[in-house]
C-alpha cells in the first residue's frame, strides 16, 4: 500500500450498531463492535487521510488521528453523516450496522407489562449510504453488505440499487467472520470487477480494501 496514498483525502466512516429506543430504559439494537469500522478508520489515517469517524454505541479506544462523532440513533447517525457530508469529503465508508427500523413511538415511560402480548409497530429508517450516494457533492460511495446467503446476489444489489462505487461484502452467518469477531473475509465488488479478500484480522483487511479504494477512487 503507497505510503500516505490518501494525503489531502477527506475519509469519513460510519461504525458500529445502532440503538432504537424504545422507551427510557430499552432499546433495540444488534450484534456489531465497531471493531471494521474502527480498524479502518485506523487504516485510512495512517494512509494519511483526514478521518471522520461517526460511531454508534461501541466500547473501542478513538484511533489515532481520527475525528470521532458519537451518536445512537439512525436519525442521529443519519444527521451527522448529511452534515459532514454536506462540509464536503472524498470519500464514504458505511460499515455501520444501521438499524433498518425503529419503533414508531417513544414512550415517554417506561412500558409497562399488561396482560396478553405487546404488538410493537417498526417504521423504516432513511438509508444514509444510499442518501449520501444521491448527494449533489457525492463522494466515491462504499457500501458493506451483510448477509447470511445468497451474499454475491445481494451485494450486487446493492451496488446498483443504491448506486454504489463499491461494496464490501461479508457472510455473517458464521461464527469466526462479520460481526463481532476479530477477523473477517470480504468479498469486494465494483462495476466491471471484483476481488476477493480472505480471512484475515480485520485490521489487516483493512488495509486491503484502504488500497483498493485508493485506486478505484484515483480513476
Ligand atoms: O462492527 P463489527 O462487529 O466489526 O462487524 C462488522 C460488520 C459485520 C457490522 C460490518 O462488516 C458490516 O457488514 N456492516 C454492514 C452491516 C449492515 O447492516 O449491512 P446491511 O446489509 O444491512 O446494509 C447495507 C449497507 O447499507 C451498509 O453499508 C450499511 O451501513 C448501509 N445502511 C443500511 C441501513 C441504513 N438505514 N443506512 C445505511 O447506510
Amino acid at each position: 500500500f503507497e505510503h500516505r496514498a490518501l494525503t489531502g483525502c477527506h475519509v469519513v466512516i460510519t461504525a458500529g450498531p445502532t440503538r432504537e429506543a424504545l422507551d427510557p430504559v430499552r432499546y433495540i439494537t444488534n450484534q456489531s463492535s465497531g471493531k471494521m469500522g474502527y480498524a479502518i478508520a485506523e487504516a485510512a489515517a495512517e494512509a494519511g487521510a483526514r478521518v471522520t469517524l461517526i460511531s454508534g454505541p461501541v466500547s473501542l479506544p478513538t484511533p489515532n488521528r481520527v475525528h470521532r462523532i458519537d451518536v445512537i440513533s439512525a436519525l442521529e447517525m443519519y444527521d451527522a453523516t448529511m452534515a459532514v457530508v454536506d462540509a464536503g469529503c472524498d470519500i464514504f465508508i458505511a460499515t455501520a450496522a444501521v438499524a433498518d427500523y425503529r419503533p414508531a413511538e417513544l414512550s415517554e415511560h417506561k412500558i409497562k407489562k399488561a396482560d396478553g402480548d405487546l404488538v410493537l409497530t417498526l417504521v423504516k429508517n432513511p438509508d444514509i449510504v444510499a442518501t449520501v450516494a444521491a448527494h449533489p457533492q457525492r463522494p466515491f460511495t462504499v457500501g458493506f453488505a451483510a448477509e447470511t446467503r445468497d451474499v454475491l446476489t445481494y451485494a450486487q444489489g446493492k451496488l446498483e440499487n443504491k448506486r454504489l462505487d463499491m461494496v464490501a461484502t461479508n457472510d455473517v452467518s458464521g461464527p469466526n467472520v462479520g460481526f463481532n469477531s476479530d477477523n473477517n473475509a470480504l468479498t469486494v465488488i465494483w462495476q466491471g470487477g471484483h476481488k476477493v479478500l480472505p480471512l484475515a484480522a480485520k485490521r489487516q483487511l483493512a488495509n486491503q480494501l484502504m488500497e483498493l479504494i485508493a485506486i478505484r477512487y484515483k480513476r
